[in-house]
């Protein structure tokens, strides 16, 4: 007797297990193709039937005829319900969970010397003062001689800097050349302030052989110590942002006469801690070179000293970011560490 109930009953067993198998639509897909498809197990098996004796016809097309329907049934259900579960998956893929925490771009922040230089800028163009830039190479005229300061004076050893190979040239000591710039530019009478970047042969932690100042010149008629005592203590008052006492000791500096050094009470202590690392314990914090302008500096400017007199001083940015910030190593202002510079200053 034929076998075609076991031949069909090892074919629905192959099928059922691989079926059972088959996750995803495509694999259910690639079922039917096997088995139903035109060169399909299947598929042959029904074209076959023709060969087979004509008695045991009608029971072996009857038994793979209810395979096939059985075969049918089975791909449907199991297409149908993979096609389900990749479309949910589809769709939770592309679904945007709005719970989650926005990922938005970091601010950048200005550098703690650039937002100290444009509040000290702010605090002077409100007293009345224009802004002036001047080269950061610069000639001996402008940074030396100009301002009083012969070949051979001792003033240039505090200043020792870095020369270029041509033509005589310097990186700038200080913004002071601006101030000539300034008065051969504009002439009198003039407010200028003059922010900038200046060199020197130096680098410790509270020295950089880069470093910033600002400069600020003043020349009027009939100019008293006490309009540059009057117009630095407003810029103090407000550049630390409240009332701070000041002294002033005699010092001295050739582009000036008398020239000055200003301090101001201790901004972390008041005097109060003997032991306050800002102030080394002595109260006061000096914050800037000041005085009336020497004659002969006028006279480089081709202002008339019989006439005009004024004030100068210039003070170094890095320190009033330093003591604004808390600071107690300038290099961390230029070592360009991005979580110290993006916070603004804070450590
Ligand atoms: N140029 C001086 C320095 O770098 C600072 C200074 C002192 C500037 C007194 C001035 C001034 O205009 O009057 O040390």
């Amino acid at each position: 007797m034929s076998d075609h109930r076991s031949d069909v009953q090892r074919m629905r067993t192959v099928f059922v297990e691989a079926l059972s198998l088959a996750g995803k639509s495509g694999e259910v897909e690639a079922l039917r193709i096997r088995f139903l498809g035109k060169k399909g197990e299947l598929t042959a098996a029904l074209k076959s039937l023709g060969k087979l004796p004509s008695e045991e016809r009608p029971s072996a097309g009857a038994a793979w005829n209810a395979l096939r329907v059985e075969m049918e049934e089975a791909l449907d259900k199991a297409m149908t319900s993979t096609l389900l579960v990749e479309a949910e998956e589809a769709e939770r893929r592309q679904s945007v969970d709005v719970t989650q925490p926005g990922c938005g771009r970091p601010y950048g922040a200005f550098h703690p010397v650039v937002q100290v230089m444009h509040d000290v800028v702010d605090i002077f163009v409100g007293l009345g003062f224009s802004v002036a830039s001047g080269p950061e190479i610069e000639d001996d005229f402008h940074n030396f001689e100009a301002l009083n300061i012969p070949p051979h004076h001792p003033a240039r050893d505090m200043q020792d800097t870095f020369y270029l190979r041509q033509g005589g040239l310097l990186l700038r000591t200080h913004t002071s050349p601006v101030q000539v710039r300034s008065m051969l530019r504009y002439g009198a009478p003039l407010r200028v302030v003059c922010p900038g970047r200046v060199y020197r042969r130096d680098s410790d932690p509270t020295h950089s052989p880069m470093f910033h100042q600002l400069e600020g010149l003043l020349v009027e008629e009939n100019v008293s110590i006490a309009d540059i005592k009057g117009c630095l203590e407003v810029f103090v008052n407000r550049i630390f942002g409240r009332p701070l006492k000041a002294r002033y000791r005699s010092s001295f500096f050739p582009f000036t006469e008398p020239s000055m050094e200003m301090d101001v009470e201790c901004v972390a202590c008041s005097g109060d801690d003997p032991n306050c690392r800002i102030c080394k314990g002595t109260g006061w914090l000096e914050v800037m070179g000041l005085g009336m302008i020497h004659p002969n500096v006028l006279r480089s400017g081709r202002i008339d000293p019989e006439r005009y007199n004024g004030f100068a001083w210039g003070m170094g940015l890095d320190r009033i970011a330093m003591l604004k910030y808390g600071l107690d190593d300038l290099r961390v202002l230029f070592q360009g560490d991005a979580a110290f510079l993006s916070s603004g200053g804070v450590r």
